[in-house]
């Protein structure tokens, strides 16, 4: 089993798949919707208007086009409402069912962004918590490799902090 760090930018790993941190139209944005979009080419945008958009919490699975990876998997992370509005679940939830896409595709390797840790306001520190354990706890019954893509030295100095603390638990 492997989770690991990655300093940089996601667009330009070369991995089975990416994740996208996208809205619930799956039409494109901001952030690293925008970096994916651009870098996949408009092909990735008419993929995504064949899917109906895509609830808070779930994921859906595209080509990856002009991208190294092979395929995208969108999904929605939760806008932060102060906290006691589910937040904690969905953003869970974001991540285990990008897992269980990749899993169902027989995929080896995913690389994630700090989902919902920009426009939509989630404290960075809860959601790198939420991003360690779900993974760790994905990877206790499957294998494959996980990567937690670090935008900035800080998000890379918070999950670095993070998966030693989880493993010492
Ligand atoms: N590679 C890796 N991480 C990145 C990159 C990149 N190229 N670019 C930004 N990040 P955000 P959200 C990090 O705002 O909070 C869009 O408009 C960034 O530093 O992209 O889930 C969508 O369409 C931050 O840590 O996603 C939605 O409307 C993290 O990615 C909305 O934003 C997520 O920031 C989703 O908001």
């Amino acid at each position: 089993m492997s989770l690991r760090v990655v300093k940089g930018d996601i667009t330009k790993l070369k991995v089975d798949a990416i994740v996208n941190a996208a809205n619930n139209t799956l039409l494109g944005g901001g952030g690293v919707d925008g970096a994916i979009h651009r870098a996949a080419g408009a092909e990735l945008l008419e993929e995504c208007r064949t899917l109906g958009g895509c609830e808070t919490g779930e994921a859906k699975l595209t080509k990856g086009y002009r991208l190294p990876a092979k395929y995208v998997i969108h999904t929605v992370g939760p806008v932060w409402h102060g906290g006691n509005n589910g937040e904690a679940e969905l953003l869970r939830r974001a991540y285990r069912n990008s897992l269980e896409i990749a899993r169902e595709k027989g995929l080896k390797s995913i690389a994630f962004p700090a989902i919902s840790t920009g426009v939509y306001g989630y404290p960075k520190d809860a959601a790198a918590e939420i991003a360690v354990k779900t993974a760790l706890d994905f990877l206790k019954d499957y294998e494959m490799d996980i990567i937690l893509v670090a935008f900035s030295d800080g998000d890379n100095l918070r999950y670095q902090k993070q998966i030693e603390e989880s493993y010492g638990n």
